[in-house]
């Protein structure tokens, strides 16, 4: 059963059950481009002394300290505080929540950092919001039945705007509860971006009374500690802010001693529970061909941080029951694949669901907020930032949505297609902008030149949502454009001109085999797409002409007419399978599943015979069509990878696989990209699934 119908069922009786594997850096506020915060591998061991930091590499000032009776405790990123540290007893991670438990003195305290992914609720979606909820177990009420007074302190600073010193704070409250402060810009800069951090909108960091009495203080770091720790409720000072200054707010749970009881009723707890957001409001998110867009959440909720805010605690239980049910749905699916790899599939779509939902932002047009006219937009992050790559970027991410959110689908090919309708050329188009969040468009003397990879993959995308969804409605206003798309890969698509394919270091050289494979998968999709027998006819002939002059050595060659001692990873067999186009068939997968079986060492296989690294993003698709034994090797590559603990780095998508870095990453670029998305390829309808 496909995994976004299972999300419309009930909650699973499954135990949501949270990995302990060790992964380069630990997701903690993942939403969109802009709010994305992590942990070091190296220092995750020990939040209290961690330094959180944006995926680009900026430190991010985020502290956490609590109080319990008369002892303070560091609990999150405040050694430079003289409060002394919490004891930090373990970390795990689901697909939505990073958690850390630690101890201070007898009491346990939870930290858990949730950033939702909702495949459906785009209002959910698109609420640029992470949440921090502390909570404090095994505390012991003394002799006269009176349990500790808690608070707990949660701070940040200008850091999260990436506008240096030109910042400005405010506190605000609302009259439904909401406590709040913001950190913003003197000199914003609408759409502009400071070393890829926003240099717009609101940096926000709230509380709400519901969960206990909220004092507040902007102060140095070290006053706002001090004060925490000599008397737990903070001074209220909002005035005299400096950009060094942090921006408290303070809970106090079972802080009524009169009543003298324990228990939940009357204001205290034994664990006690309270809940932050922490985010970034903007007005406008996205800049659509010079048309302001704002988040879809906004076609419910009014312009401004204190709506926002109040609607992300209105949200919030909603949103952590939908993301348990996620969390569990998710283990139930990995264990499609335990059999053989235990939890290490599993370990990889927790480790890859956040990262890919957070590249990308769900908006609807700033004046009309008409939900007709949602899109989704996507950023290249860390590559180039550009915005909606086809070649390169929204293709590599298709499988989760084609796993698990087909309508997201959709969302991303509107910007695409409705850009094809203006676009002359007979070839696609690389992406509609070059510094994400403008989209400008494309020329074709701007575009990078991978004419025929960005022209198919339209083909490929268009069919999978079609076959995901069962629409077959949504692609015929676009029949034109992609027909002359389709009909150029029958002339250009067999024996290419000299040009890139994806990975670029291949370079551009002519009779690629690869993009010979992506013009007969996209010839056959566009056939099963609009019923047209001859074009699937065409990608067929093209498919026995690659596996006859395109096969030396009993492998595929990365060139036609190369020698047998080139080789090349045939990454478009996967996506083929994925959408069960059966362009390639089995006897194509088994030689090319013998040779890779030879290729495979502990960190996977290199991408072709003139690289040492591996492309991680495509790994998952050679592995879906190996034999069984390949494609665990392949798949447990990614995994020691991924938690051997020598990388720091966000979600990095590429290593060193032979040689004597094997197992580390490159350095510098393909981190923090949602191309991890391609790891769910294994949980595609028919592939391997349980039933
Ligand atoms: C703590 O102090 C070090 C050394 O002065 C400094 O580099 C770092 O930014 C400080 N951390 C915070 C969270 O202020
Ligand atoms: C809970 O508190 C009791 C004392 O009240 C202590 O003995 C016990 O070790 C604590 N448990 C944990 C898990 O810290
Ligand atoms: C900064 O925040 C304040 C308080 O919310 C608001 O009045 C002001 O317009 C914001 N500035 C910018 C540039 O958004
Ligand atoms: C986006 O365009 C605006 C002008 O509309 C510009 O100020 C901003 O710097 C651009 N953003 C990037 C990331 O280049
Ligand atoms: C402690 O906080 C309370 C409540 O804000 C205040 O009345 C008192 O003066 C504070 N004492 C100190 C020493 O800061
Ligand atoms: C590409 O391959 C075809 C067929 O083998 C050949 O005719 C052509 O010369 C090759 N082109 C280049 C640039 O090598
Ligand atoms: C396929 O058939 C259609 C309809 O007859 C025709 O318009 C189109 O050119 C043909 N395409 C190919 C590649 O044969
Ligand atoms: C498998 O595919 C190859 C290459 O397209 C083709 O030559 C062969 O006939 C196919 N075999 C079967 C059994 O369909
Ligand atoms: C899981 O992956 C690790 C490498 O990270 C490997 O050592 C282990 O054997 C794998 N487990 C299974 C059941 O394949």
């Amino acid at each position: 059963m496909r995994l976004s119908s299972l999300l419309a069922v009930a909650a699973s009786a499954v135990a949501a059950l949270a990995s302990t594997a060790s992964l380069p850096s630990y997701p903690i506020a993942n939403r969109n481009p802009y709010i994305s915060a992590w942990i070091r591998n190296d220092q995750a061991s020990d939040f209290p002394s961690a330094r959180p930091y944006f995926w680009m590499g900026e430190a991010l000032t985020w502290q956490v300290l609590a109080k319990v009776d008369a002892e303070a405790y560091c609990l999150f990123s405040c050694t430079n505080t003289t409060v002394p540290p919490a004891t930090q007893l373990d970390l795990a991670f689901t697909a939505t929540t990073t958690t850390v438990r630690l101890q201070a003195s007898t009491a346990v305290f939870s930290l858990e950092f949730f950033s939702p992914v909702s495949p459906t609720n785009y209002v959910r979606q698109s609420l640029p919001f992470s949440y921090l909820t502390v909570s404090v177990s095994n505390l012991t009420a003394n002799a006269r039945g009176v349990l500790p007074v808690v608070d707990i302190l949660n701070e940040i600073d200008a850091t999260w705007t990436g506008q240096g010193s030109n910042v400005q704070a405010f506190f605000g409250e609302t009259t439904s509860g909401s406590r709040y402060f913001v950190v913003n810009g003197t000199d914003a800069v609408t759409f502009g971006e400071n070393t890829q951090q926003a240099a717009w909108g609101n940096v926000v960091l709230a509380a709400h009374t519901r969960y206990g009495a909220v004092s507040w203080q902007q102060d140095t770091g070290l006053n706002n500690a001090a004060q925490l720790a000599t008397n737990g409720t903070l001074t209220g000072k909002t005035a005299g802010y400096v950009p060094s200054n942090h921006l408290a707010l303070a809970y106090r749970v079972n802080g009524d001693k009169s009543k003298c009881t324990r228990g939940s009723g009357d204001g205290t707890s034994t664990s006690p529970s309270v809940t932050f957001a922490l985010g970034l409001e903007q007005d406008e998110a996205f800049n659509a061909f010079g048309e302001p867009q704002a988040f879809y959440y906004r076609s419910v909720v009014d312009a401004g941080v204190a709506p926002a805010v109040d609607y992300a605690f209105s949200d919030f239980s909603d949103a952590r029951a939908e993301g348990h049910d996620v969390d569990a749905l998710i283990v139930q699916q990995g264990s499609a694949l335990s059999s053989t790899l235990g939890n290490n599939y599993t370990d990889l779509l927790e480790a890859s669901l956040r990262q890919t939902f957070a590249s990308l932002e769900i908006v609807i047009p700033a004046d009309t907020r008409d939900t007709r006219k949602a899109n989704a937009w996507m950023k290249e992050i860390s590559t180039d930032g550009n915005v909606q790559t086809t070649a390169d970027l929204l293709p590599k991410a298709w499988p989760i949505f084609y796993v698990m959110a087909p309508d997201m689908m959709r969302l991303l090919l509107n910007p695409l297609l409705e850009y094809s309708l203006t676009w002359t050329a007979d070839f696609g188009f690389h992406d509609l902008g070059k510094l994400y969040p403008n989209a400008t468009g494309e020329t074709v003397a701007a575009q990078e030149a991978l004419i025929v990879d960005q022209t198919a993959v339209m083909h490929w995308m268009a069919y999978a949502y079609q076959k995901a969804s069962g629409d077959t409605e949504y692609i015929k206003p676009y029949l034109g454009p992609l027909t002359r798309f389709a009909d150029y890969l029958v002339d250009n698509g067999l024996y290419t001109a000299a040009q890139q394919s994806s990975v670029d270091s291949i370079g551009a050289t002519a009779n690629q085999t690869v993009l010979a494979m992506y013009s007969a998968v996209a010839l056959t999709a566009f056939g099963a797409l609009t019923g047209q027998d001859n074009y699937t006819a065409v990608g067929r002939q093209f498919a026995d002409v690659i596996m006859a002059e395109g096969v030396a050595g009993g492998h595929v060659t990365a060139h036609f007419g190369d020698p047998a001692s080139s080789w090349i990873s045939t990454y478009p067999f996967g996506f083929d399978k994925m959408v069960g186009l059966g362009t390639f068939n089995e006897t194509s997968y088994e030689l090319q599943s013998d040779w890779y079986a030879g290729q495979l060492s502990t960190y996977g296989m290199p991408f072709d015979s003139s690289e040492t690294y591996a492309v991680g993003e495509f790994l998952p698709w050679c592995a879906v069509t190996s034999a069984l034994d390949v494609r665990d090797g392949i798949m447990n590559g990614i995994h020691s990878f991924l938690t051997n603990g020598q990388n720091n780095s966000p979600g990095p998508n590429w290593w060193y696989v032979t040689g004597a870095s094997a197992g580390t990453w490159p350095g510098t670029s393909n981190i923090n990209k949602p191309v991890v998305g391609s790891y769910w390829i294994l949980l595609a309808p028919g592939l391997y699934e349980e039933s």
